[in-house]
């Protein structure tokens, strides 16, 4: 039933717009306001959300009753804390809690007095005390900065070559004296796990499974995701129980031990090795392109999923997903995640069938037409009865769109028919 509730969302992405739809399913879209929002998201407003006194000024005059924050930033730089006490409730963890994203060594550290799986860790304060370990190591390690870098900060090395390059691309941007940690390097499948908590218990979704980087086969710079599908049908009860055991029963352990106030998403990024889990990093929301996959499944009221969490009440919520597989390919203007041109029209958007959904992320609207604005561009959503058939649906309807210099992964859900069914089942204990 229609419900007269304001909501807004902030963020200008896929995830935003895959949040407002949902939203928009149990309230109308007369009520769900998306600041800024971008060319295809209805509702959306120019507001200036990094100016909290802007943002409480919007929703006093739309009646706005709650906040939902989809990126990061708004977290770290305490919106949650900004509207506490005020009539306005906002989802999301407070400043304090948003540092298991925020700050690498903050995070770590928690993982460490919690017990959590994760890789070995030191951390430094000075680029050239790094010199050592980076030897020490042969270059094969993973150097983060300590700070929100907007996906760069972190950097990948297997030689001691790579790992130098970092530290002088952190050097260019920071100077030799910054907060950054190096970790032992983890080789396996990375799976994206998300859920809710109301700071008592902790609910995921089904897993999901990112492609960061840019170019078929896992080639090429990192990006801010290429594409994702969820579930992941290879994941078995056994490794999910150690997931449970080994990182989501401690963390809530330590967000309770740490009296932290933290009702929002919370994203775990797990690598898994030899059919073991390692938590290789937080994310204090939901992650995009996996929420693209991730709310389409999710035959819940997503609204109702959120005042439970406020209310310290997701223990009554039982979580129900549609008996399908989602695929989504994101579209990205050629040149990210560098240089690129844009403004270039979108054509054939109306062209797709009824069943696919199209998320829009750097789009703008212009004389009635959609024009690129951004990197990633456009996210295009199918189901399917397998993962094979959503891959197949997305593709045939990704080959009806195009707008100049469009650029798309080839290869998104190939690796697990692959490979992963087999890693994560290898060496069940
Ligand atoms: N898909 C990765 C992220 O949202 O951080």
């Amino acid at each position: 039933m229609k419900q007269s509730k304001n909501i807004a969302i902030i963020g200008a992405g896929g995830r935003e717009h895959a949040l407002a739809r949902k939203f928009a399913q149990t309230l109308t879209w007369e009520n769900v306001f998306t600041l800024p929002g971008n060319g295809g998201i209805p509702n959306s407003h120019m507001v200036n959300v990094n100016d909290f006194e802007e943002l409480e000024r919007f929703c006093m005059c739309n009646s706005v009753e709650m906040i939902f924050v989809g990126p990061e930033q708004p977290l770290a730089a305490g919106i949650v804390d900004y509207f506490k006490g005020k009539d306005i409730k906002v989802f999301g963890p407070d400043k304090h809690s948003a540092k298991l994203e925020a700050s690498k060594i903050f995070a770590k550290q928690f993982m460490q007095k919690y017990n959590i799986a994760t890789a070995g860790f030191e951390i430094f304060n000075n680029l050239n005390d790094a010199k050592y370990t980076i030897a020490k190591k042969l270059g094969d390690l993973v150097i983060k900065f300590d700070g929100l870098a907007a996906g760069k900060g972190v950097f990948v090395c297997s030689t001691v070559d790579e790992a130098n390059d970092a530290l002088q691309e952190l050097e260019t941007a920071y100077g030799k004296e910054l907060d950054f940690i190096i970790e032992d390097k983890i080789s396996g499948d990375e799976i994206s796990i998300i859920g809710f908590t109301d700071g008592k218990s902790i609910k995921l979704l089904q897993a999901s499974q990112d492609h960061k980087q840019l170019l078929d086969g896992d080639k090429g710079p990192n990006t801010g995701g290429m594409g994702a599908y969820s579930p992941i049908s290879g994941i078995s009860e056994d490794l999910m129980q150690k997931i449970q055991d080994k990182i989501i029963n401690p963390t809530l352990k330590g967000i309770q031990a740490e009296q932290m106030d933290y009702k929002g998403v919370i994203y775990f990024g797990i690598m898994v090795k030899d059919a073991e889990p390692y938590l290789l990093e937080y994310n204090v929301r939901f992650g995009d392109p996996e929420t693209e996959v991730l709310l389409p499944a999710l035959k819940n009221d997503l609204y109702e999923i959120v005042t439970a969490c406020l209310s310290g009440e997701l223990d009554k919520i039982k979580f129900e997903f549609e008996n399908a597989y989602f695929a989504d390919i994101v579209l990205a203007s050629g040149g990210y995640p560098k240089s690129y041109d844009k403004g270039f029209e979108i054509k054939g958007l109306d062209d797709v069938s009824k069943d696919t959904l199209i998320f829009h992320a750097g789009t703008k609207k212009e004389d009635g037409k959609i024009l690129s604005s951004g990197g990633r561009v456009l996210n295009i959503v199918c189901k399917g009865k397998t993962l094979n058939e959503a891959l197949e649906n997305a593709y045939n309807e990704v080959n009806k769109i195009n707008f100049k210099n469009m650029y798309f992964r080839k290869d998104i859900g190939k690796r697990v028919n692959k490979y992963l069914i087999s890693r994560f089942n290898s060496l069940k204990s």
